[in-house]
């Protein structure tokens, strides 16, 4: 059985996805929509397919069997639900949306409609990810200290979304949500309480530009251990450095690009990344689509992430203390 995907949004990150499903057998890439539908036309010229402007239009006439919602933060509106309501799964990149409230609205229409659904926390496919976590699972867990830290430049031109908080949420909504979502799931804790601070000085002369130039969260997770995610997006280009560090009671995994150096006693070994992170997250989700199974990072996940960086802007701009959960779901 071929499985027959749609796109909606044909940007940046849907080529990537695109590039690796056209290679899979048991993949049918049937139809492309955009907004600007010039974008969706290139993209079907290139993988086959049709084209669309209009994602409604898309599912309403093609039998998809998923689709990829590939769109910036802000365009989130009725795909995620119509695909519930036409039962069509989907994959969607991070973050799932802006608001927590669109967020749970989705989760509803989704897990009442029983779609499968995935969403792009990328970094818990690496294969050297996975086995550090299977490693600290093994000595049970007992994670100490999470800190993560996404030194980085501001993405795009000064047209581009990214620069604008109502449109990307900021870097830490949009981009260190990828460092939130690999705290929870290696601490393997939900965060309870936050506190964050911004810089929101720095970079005001830039054209555009409205988000935190910086950002320090401090978390507290329900199993009591405590973590740490900065960013900031004022690096010079040969300063930028992604990473963490996890301490465990007897265990320490330091993470070294996309490889993990795993620390034990005075014993030091490397975990080598194998795998093209996103080949495996879109296979995953293509079996457990022909499985009819869930995945291993539903939109519940996606709302779960969003939750904490939602509760780490609240705590920046009120200068206080949050507690989660903001919501019940
Ligand atoms: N997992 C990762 O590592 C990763 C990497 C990059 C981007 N992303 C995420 O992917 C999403 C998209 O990012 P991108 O870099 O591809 O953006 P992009 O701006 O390159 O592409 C977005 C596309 O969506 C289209 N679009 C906008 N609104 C639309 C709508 N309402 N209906 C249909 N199409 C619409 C735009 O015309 C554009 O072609 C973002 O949420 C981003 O955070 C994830």
């Amino acid at each position: 059985m071929k499985v027959r995907v749609g796109f909606i949004g044909c940007g940046g990150i849907a080529r990537v996805h695109a590039d690796r499903l056209a290679k899979f057998e048991d993949v049918e890439l049937a139809a492309f929509s955009d907004a600007v539908p010039e974008r969706a036309r290139a993209f079907a010229e290139t993988y086959g397919g049709r084209a669309y402007g209009d994602y409604r239009e898309m599912i309403e006439r093609e039998k998809l069997d998923a689709v990829f919602i590939c769109i910036p933060p802000y365009a989130h509106t009725d795909q995620e639900i119509l695909c519930a309501e036409h039962g069509v799964h989907f994959f969607v990149e991070k973050p799932v949306a802006l608001t927590l409230e669109r967020a749970v609205e989705v989760l509803r229409a989704v897990e009442r409609a029983g779609i499968i659904t995935m969403v792009g926390y990328t970094r818990r496919f690496l294969d050297s990810l996975r086995e550090a976590r299977r490693m600290l699972l093994e000595r049970g867990g007992n994670a100490i200290l999470y800190e993560a830290w996404w030194i980085g430049g501001v993405a795009g031109g000064p047209e581009h979304w990214w620069r604008r908080r109502e449109l990307s949420g900021g870097q830490l909504v949009e981009q260190s949500t990828h460092l939130v979502d690999l705290g929870r799931w290696l601490v393997g804790s939900e965060v309870e309480e936050v506190a964050a601070y911004f810089e929101t000085r720095s970079l005001r002369d830039l054209p555009n530009f409205n988000i935190e130039a910086a950002s320090a969260v401090i978390m507290r997770f329900k199993s009591g251990a405590v973590g740490s995610v900065t960013s900031t997006c004022a690096a010079q280009p040969a300063g930028m450095d992604v990473n963490f560090r996890l301490i465990a009671r007897n265990l320490e995994l330091i993470g070294a690009g996309n490889d993990v150096i795993v620390v034990s006693g005075s014993e030091r070994s490397v975990l080598k990344a194998t795998v093209d992170p996103f080949v495996a997250e879109d296979r995953h989700f293509i079996d457990c689509v022909k499985a009819g199974a869930p995945t291993e990072v539903p939109y519940r996940e996606g709302v779960k992430t969003l939750e904490v960086t939602i509760a780490a802007v609240r705590s920046a701009e009120e200068g206080r203390v949050v507690r989660l959960p903001l919501a019940t779901y």
